[in-house]
């Protein structure tokens, strides 16, 4: 699918904050339907580089991306987020790479053998403590680390809200943003996601809390738009039915 996505230029680092970048990616099937893509790159108070949901490599991507500093992470931050980290990893292999519980089992599932280091959870670990704090998401279904950029108030999110401009996506997909609670400006949880998180409301209501004391100045989504500012306010606004 090379239509593009309204969020040109694509591969193309863009600065968010200071030492947080992202770029914008091509189209992505799930199930069918398609996603635009987005990463985010995070500079540690070391140089090295931390980059989250790496997306295909075009236009030099990776070479652009050296040049802001030594990458030093890869992290999948979801159950279903991993399509590039192979390439990522064939490129820096020296890169740590970090993954969503449920990934390595997932991507098997579709032939994809992928080589994790470590694997996330509630806790930061040494490398980025201090700077990037973390949350585990679990519905059952669903599985996904929520992080948040101290310095620059940045909370980096995948799937966990989607905000898809109606404008920017094919027609026939544009009820399906509707029904599916996905659509700009009030992105949601997924509708599918949030039921599958029915029985772990106590779970969802606590993590929905913590990014919210986070008082997050932006919210960085992976298909999108994403909320460059009032982020807290967005976060009350997308989760008004869980808190
Ligand atoms: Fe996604």
């Amino acid at each position: 699918m090379n239509r593009p996505t309204g969020y040109e230029p694509l591969y193309t680092l863009k600065p968010v904050a200071p030492d947080v970048w992202l770029a914008d990616g091509g189209w992505i099937r799930f199930y069918g339907l398609p996603f635009p893509t987005r990463m985010t790159v995070v500079r540690l108070t070391d140089g090295g580089l931390w980059v989250h949901s790496p997306i295909a490599d075009r236009q030099g991507l990776k070479d652009a991306v050296v040049g802001l500093g030594p990458v030093r992470h890869l992290v999948a931050p979801n159950w279903i987020h991993y399509a590039w980290i192979p390439e990522w990893q064939a490129r820096f292999p020296a890169a740590i790479t970090w993954g969503c519980p449920g990934v390595q089992a997932r991507a098997r599932s579709r032939g994809v053998a992928l080589a994790l280091d470590h694997v996330l959870g509630d806790d930061p670990p040494p490398d980025w403590e201090g700077q990037i704090d973390q949350r585990l998401a679990e519905s059952g279904l669903h599985r996904e680390v929520v992080f948040f950029h101290r310095r620059s108030r940045t909370l980096i999110l995948t799937d966990l809200i989607e905000n898809f401009e109606p404008a920017k996506m094919p027609c026939w997909m544009r009820p399906l943003l509707w029904l599916g609670r996905i659509r700009d400006p009030d992105g949601r949880m997924p509708l599918d996601m949030a039921i599958s998180f029915q029985r772990r409301k106590a779970h969802l209501r606590a993590l929905v809390r913590c990014m919210i004391d986070w008082q997050p100045e932006r919210v960085i989504l992976a298909h999108g738009r994403w909320y460059d500012r009032d982020g807290t306010a967005e976060l009350r606004r997308a989760f008004r039915d869980v808190l």
